[in-house]
């Protein structure tokens, strides 16, 4: 028998009577009764603490919610059981979103779960190993479309407007609904509000969701509001620019999206909390999932965004965040992209079986210590 280990979990995630963010927190959600429980057990992702990268970063209290163990490796699953939920209550039969790659694995996923079709429509060429093959494996009907994200989300809206084919795109307001529980996760775990919440933009759904989290807990239980900072990749900042970005490009493609159908919303959270949109350059992005893997946390590059904007503005002494609780969204595992590591890591060196071979290659040389 093994002793030590602690009576109960401290993540209920992790514990049997978890089920999931739609029953833990259906009462605070606005929703239709109709709506059926398919889970996956999504959610109650933990916050990990990072003291180190926290004092390094300007002595603050930092912490990453690694919303890259949810069920499908990105925080979409928060959303997806509650649109298709939603959409399966509601009788539909087939489920259709456009994506950069998460969204498409994710409800692929819940589909399946639900026993529903699903159709996603990705963007040429750009769409992350690891995302690709979860939609695949899911038994997503996958079709690539010759343009970008933006293109294939206009293709998807036009369809679903003419045919009873449900739309999961974060545009379907129970996607939001499903996602503010992070901020209610995060206000559980701390007792309150951090003081400031850095996290990627893209389509711009998660920080609009993020912040009508924030506001509803407030109002119910005095939780406090956090300043939140969206950080957008250089490439593709169409609300930073003030304009919408034709061809987006970026190495962190989970993002590259230059016309967010949330980004009216998007700027009104940034602006009512006090906090701002800004762009870090792709090197800035992989610099911080480096660094962040030294943590032991791998996200991908899109994952990344938020605390290399937090690392910009603290470093251009625009923000000074010492003594302060900071919590920064890590949307998605790192295994999700794998080639963009092993695009830049050295390839691992081959031996023969021998020790000699062994010693020579990990031992330090004469003279070395
Ligand atoms: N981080 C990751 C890993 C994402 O996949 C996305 C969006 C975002 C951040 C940005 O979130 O769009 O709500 O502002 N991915 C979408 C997709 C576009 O299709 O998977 P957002």
């Amino acid at each position: 028998m093994i002793s030590n280990l602690p009576d109960k979990p401290s993540q209920p995630g992790r514990s049997a009577g978890y089920r999931g963010v739609l029953e833990t927190y259906r009462p605070l959600l606005n929703i239709p009764a109709h709506t059926l429980t398919i889970t996956l057990l999504e959610g109650n992702t933990p916050l990990i603490p990072m003291p180190r990268l926290g004092q390094e970063l300007g002595e603050c209290d930092l912490f990453v919610k690694f919303e890259g163990l949810n069920p499908t490796g990105s925080f979409k699953d928060r959303g997806m059981t509650v649109a298709i939920g939603e959409a399966a209550g509601a009788g539909a039969r087939a489920v259709i979103c456009a994506s950069t790659g998460n969204t498409a694995a994710s409800a692929a996923a819940y589909a399946a779960r639900a026993g529903l079709r699903s159709i996603v429509l990705i963007p040429q060429g750009k769409v992350a190993a690891g995302k690709l093959a979860g939609a695949m494996a899911y038994g997503a009907q996958i079709v690539q479309v010759l343009g970008s994200f933006d293109d294939a989300l206009n293709l998807v809206v036009e369809i679903t407007r003419s045919h009873p084919i449900a739309l999961v795109n974060s545009l379907n307001p129970y996607r939001l609904e499903g996602q503010k529980t992070a901020a209610f996760e995060i206000c559980d775990v701390l007792g309150s509000a951090p003081e400031l919440l850095c996290l990627p933009v893209g389509n711009a759904g998660n920080i609009s969701a993020y912040w009508m989290g924030f506001q509803e807990y407030h109002q119910l239980k005095r939780t406090g509001l956090p300043q939140i900072l969206g950080v957008q990749a250089a490439g593709a900042a169409p609300l930073v620019l003030g304009h919408p970005v034709d061809k987006p490009e970026t190495v962190a493609t989970a993002i590259r999206i230059g016309r967010p159908a949330r980004g009216e919303q998007a700027l009104l959270a940034a602006e009512q909390s006090g906090g701002e949109i800004i762009a870090v350059t792709d090197e800035e992005i992989l610099e911080m999932q480096r660094r962040l893997a030294i943590e032991g946390v791998w996200v991908e590059p899109a994952s990344a965004a938020g605390l290399a904007g937090l690392a910009a503005q603290v470093r251009a002494g625009r923000r000074a965040v010492r003594g302060q609780r900071v919590v920064a969204i890590c949307t998605g595992h790192g295994l999700k992209d794998p080639e963009i590591i092993a695009q830049r890591a050295a390839a691992p060196v081959a031996i023969p079986v021998e020790m000699k071979a062994l010693e020579a290659v990990i031992l330090p040389k004469e003279g070395e210590k």
